[in-house]
């Protein structure tokens, strides 16, 4: 079991304050609060826990990515996809001072090897952790660690109908090649966002490929099945493991890891992870 983590310092627990909370898609709602110290030690690809203050139901937090970190507003936005207690309660706060519980950031976030084509494959909601990654692989941003710079990204985006695309534009912005997939062919080609690997990486026509997934598990392990079919490309994955504590502690998130010399290990998401080599993760 891996423990070393179990002393990781954890740069910010406290409450913070609502200064915006709005939809941006159907049921997906964007949120800021004011966090410099989480701002100053994110890494691309971590998250929080968000817990409502001033209330015990629900008891636990929930995890979240980061989705954008403003350096000069010291702010920290998170979109969030209405599924179940804590995110409905979430999309009916005011911004106007209502508290938040936060800690964070956690996790081990993306720590790419040196690639020409970031391909970012998102389902659903998994977009999340993206922009950060997008921002620091681009030049654009330097966080507390770094991800080599690469020659183009594309984000592969699939969603349930067009009402689902969140966030996009604020990726054209950034210069990422984005292209999307929606079940019912309500916009894009329509399909799954993994349908779309293989195209894009005949038309970019670089040498060396990294693939980086968030989103539901089986769409992750479709995305590992064609990084093989394509002659083995890296693939790291970020899981969505439902979280207790987000600290290490409660050993609610394990999943199933290969260490170096292939030997398999219980390792938790919330510390370990959430991103992984999906090389090593046994599916
Ligand atoms: C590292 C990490 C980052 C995440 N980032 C984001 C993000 O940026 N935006 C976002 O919208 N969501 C994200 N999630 C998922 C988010 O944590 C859950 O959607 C949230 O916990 C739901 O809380 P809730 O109280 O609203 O729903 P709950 O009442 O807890 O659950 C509602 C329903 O959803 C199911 N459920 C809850 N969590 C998950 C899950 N992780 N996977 C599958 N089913 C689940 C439950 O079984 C239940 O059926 C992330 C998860 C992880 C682990
Ligand atoms: S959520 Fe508690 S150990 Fe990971």
């Amino acid at each position: 079991m891996f423990c070393s983590t179990l002393e990781k310092k954890i740069i910010w627990h406290g409450t913070t304050e609502i200064l915006a909370n709005f939809p941006v898609a159907e049921r997906t709602y964007r949120l800021r609060f004011r966090a410099p110290e989480l701002v100053s030690a994110l890494q691309p690809g971590q998250f929080v826990m968000l817990r409502l203050a001033n209330t015990n139901d629900p008891l636990l937090g929930r995890p979240l990515a980061v989705y954008r970190a403003d350096a000069a507003e010291e702010t920290i936005d998170i979109v969030y996809l209405v599924v179940g207690k804590t995110t409905e309660r979430l999309s009916a706060l005011l911004p106007s001072g209502t508290p938040l519980q936060v800690w964070g950031p956690l996790g081990a976030g993306f720590q790419l090897p040196p690639a020409d084509h970031l391909i970012m494959i998102a389902g659903g909601i998994g977009q999340t952790p993206f922009y950060t990654l997008a921002e620091e692989s681009l030049g654009l941003r330097v966080f507390s660690h770094k991800n080599a710079a690469v020659k183009k990204i594309s984000l592969l985006f699939g969603a349930k109908n067009k009402n689902r695309l969140a966030c996009l534009d604020d990726f054209r912005q950034l210069g990422v090649d984005v292209r999307i997939a929606t079940e019912d062919g309500s916009e894009g080609e329509c399909g799954v966002a993994t349908d779309l690997i293989a195209s894009t990486i005949r038309e970019a026509n670089l040498p060396k490929s990294v693939l980086a997934c968030c989103g539901p598990r089986p769409m992750l392990r479709a995305a590992f099945d064609v990084a093989q079919s394509l002659g083995n490309l890296p693939c790291y994955v970020s899981l969505e493991s439902p979280m207790a504590c987000g600290l290490g502690i409660c050993f609610s998130c394990v999943v199933k890891y290969r260490d170096e010399n292939g030997a398999i290990d219980d390792v938790r998401t919330c510390t370990e992870g959430p991103v992984f080599d999906a090389y090593r993760l046994v599916w």
